[in-house]
């Protein structure tokens, strides 16, 4: 009963997401249209649901109400998206299984989609049915780990030590900022949302640190394991980059993710019930 609402949410927040598309003011000929495109084009949707799961286990209610913010955080990592797709970042051709937006449109656009899209993400918080209070919380957490404080910075080190070896723990810094610090608020923003208590959030986000390190070396692999189509997205294209392959090989990579994949199943016994069920359903198509 617990994990059908759960899947009827997910569901539900898919319908959301595709009709939310703002309308846009303006004579731009093709502006409106490409704002939402990379969002319309998939995406496994994976922040919203870690924070629905959250959510759905907490605050059932609720769940509507974090529509907004599930969405917000979707935006926020397809503005990320868009701009790693880049010339200047990775400059890639393909995402989500569809031209990359500077290739479809131009690169003017693609950089001004992604700006849009990253302060869109924080109006959607503003906007939430949901306290004024948990509002700030939740602005303070998605600018943060979405930000300076986590994918920006992460993002920067990850361009700027291309074609330079780094050291193991260097690179697990890079991850854990580019990556797994929006995944973790995904699921403190879930609990912030189900006025949960404070250390329930940093139980949460040391979890989620540990499934968005893993998330990333997985990314990593599948770089080397999955041809272009299979993927959706360009692959074979982290060789300049300081990735877990690169540096540990395919083997050793692999070792790495199945050591946090064991870890990650460990951690969630530490979860209530319908929290666990929820999670383990989510994250069975990732795990090891
Ligand atoms: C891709 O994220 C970028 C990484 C952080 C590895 P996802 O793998 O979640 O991409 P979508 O949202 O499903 O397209
Ligand atoms: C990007 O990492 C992480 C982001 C913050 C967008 P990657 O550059 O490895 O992501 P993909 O492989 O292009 O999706
Ligand atoms: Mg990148
Ligand atoms: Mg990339
Ligand atoms: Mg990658």
């Amino acid at each position: 009963m617990d994990l059908n609402f759960y899947h009827k949410i997910c569901d539900d927040f898919e319908e959301f997401l595709i009709r939310s598309r703002p309308k846009i003011e303006g004579f731009h000929p093709y502006f409106e249209n490409a704002f939402w495109e990379m969002l319309l084009s998939g995406g496994k949707r994976f922040r919203p649901k870690l924070l629905l799961a959250v959510v759905c286990a907490n605050a059932p209610s609720l769940a509507k109400n974090a529509f907004l913010p599930a969405l917000a955080l979707e935006c926020l990592h397809t503005y990320s998206l868009i701009h790693d797709d880049l010339p200047a970042m990775d400059n890639a051709d393909l995402r989500r299984g569809h031209r990359t937006l500077h290739n479809l449109y131009d690169e003017t656009g693609a950089i001004l989609v992604g700006d849009a899209l990253n302060t869109y993400a924080f109006y959607l918080l503003s906007i939430a049915r949901l306290d004024d209070g948990v509002k700030i919380k939740l602005i303070k957490e998605l600018s943060h780990n979405g930000g300076i404080g986590g994918m920006i910075i992460g993002q920067a080190m990850d361009c700027y030590f291309e074609n330079k070896t780094l050291e193991l723990d260097k690179l697990k810094i890079i991850h854990l900022n580019k990556t797994a610090k929006l995944i973790a608020s995904s699921l403190t923003m879930g609990a912030m949302i189900s006025n949960q208590p404070k250390n329930f959030e940093y139980q949460l986000y040391e979890f989620g640190l540990k499934l968005g390190l893993y998330f990333q070396i997985r990314d990593d692999i599948i770089d080397v394991t999955h041809s272009k189509s299979q993927a959706g997205k360009n692959t074979s294209v982290d060789g300049n980059k300081n990735s877990y392959v690169n540096l540990l090989g395919l083997q050793g990579a692999k070792e790495n993710a199945q050591d946090l994949s064991n870890q990650i199943v460990e951690h969630m016994q530490e979860f209530d019930e319908v929290l666990r069920s929820n999670l383990k359903h989510l994250l069975s198509e990732y795990l090891l």
